[in-house]
């Protein structure tokens, strides 16, 4: 029979996961909550989506609810994990998913792009963060994984912003694993490409999946299930930077 949610290694938890409506947010919110969390699913744009989640989640038997906020905007930011102190009265797990890709050539590149992709990149998490350590400082304990890349430690020339943010996330990850600590762990997931069902690989991604050792993308669920173990597991593990992406990055 197979086992509920509330028998989970993470019942009794409260987990927030941000821009979890689609994609790998989505695969790592749903793992979360067949581990017995009850999870927050931010989205920004993605209401259906979010929805959608929540009501996958909560069929499990754990508590669900979709809260809106621009991972980018401090006061946003601010009011969700208010929010969630009021509703669930703990925070547990934060996973800093939401982030934003796109290539532009350094001569092409503007200023609102910079600031955009640095926002969601990089300051987002960081308040995110900040919120989230307040809350959890108080029963000393909390896991905090920021879903960084290989681009963060890979220079890739059209994604001089986007390489830059994540290199930015991963020193995060560095700072605030000394600085939260003994309570809190910090720790960041770097994939490489991931595809998700019914995605075809085209010319760039064909060439990366050729390159790659293990000669395939990898799935949401390849990240997610290291979002579990970080989450549940991992306890002498802090400050430290998983690569999941099939050996690409080996040198
Ligand atoms: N896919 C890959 O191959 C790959 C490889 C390396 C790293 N990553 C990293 O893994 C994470 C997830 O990637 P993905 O491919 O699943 O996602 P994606 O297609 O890039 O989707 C981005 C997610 O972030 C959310 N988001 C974007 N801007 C936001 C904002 N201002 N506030 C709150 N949420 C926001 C979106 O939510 P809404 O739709 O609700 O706006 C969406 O859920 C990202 O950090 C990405 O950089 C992905």
């Amino acid at each position: 029979m197979p086992k509920k949610s509330h028998d989970g290694p993470l019942a009794g938890q409260v987990a927030l996961v941000t821009g979890a409506g689609r994609r790998i947010g989505r695969e790592i919110a749903l793992t979360l909550g067949r581990a017995g969390a009850a999870v927050v699913v931010n989205y920004h744009a993605s209401r259906k989506e979010a929805q959608d989640t929540v009501e996958e989640i909560k069929a499990g038997g754990v508590r669900a609810v979709a809260l809106r906020a621009d991972v980018s905007r401090t006061g946003q930011v601010r009011g969700m994990f208010e929010s969630v102190e009021k509703r669930f009265g703990r925070l547990d797990i934060l996973v800093n998913n939401a982030g934003i890709f796109f290539p532009a050539g350094w001569d092409r590149l503007t200023e609102e792009q910079w600031d955009r992709i640095l926002g969601v990149n990089l300051k987002g998490p960081f308040f995110c963060a900040q919120a989230a350590a307040r809350i959890m400082r108080r029963r000393k304990r909390g896991r905090i994984i920021n879903i960084s890349s290989l681009g963060g430690l890979q220079a890739w020339p059209d994604y001089a912003h986007y390489c830059s943010s994540k290199a930015g996330l991963i020193m995060l990850t560095r700072c605030l694993a000394k600085a939260l600590a003994p309570g809190i762990q910090v720790n960041s997931i770097a994939p490489g490409t991931i595809l998700f069902p019914g995605e075809k690989p085209t010319g760039a991604i064909k060439h990366v999946i050729e390159s790659t050792p293990l000669k395939k993308a990898g799935c949401a669920a390849d990240i997610a299930s290291m979002v579990l173990y970080l989450a549940s597991q991992g306890d002498f593990i802090t400050g430290q930077i998983f690569v999941i992406d099939g050996g690409k990055s080996i040198p």
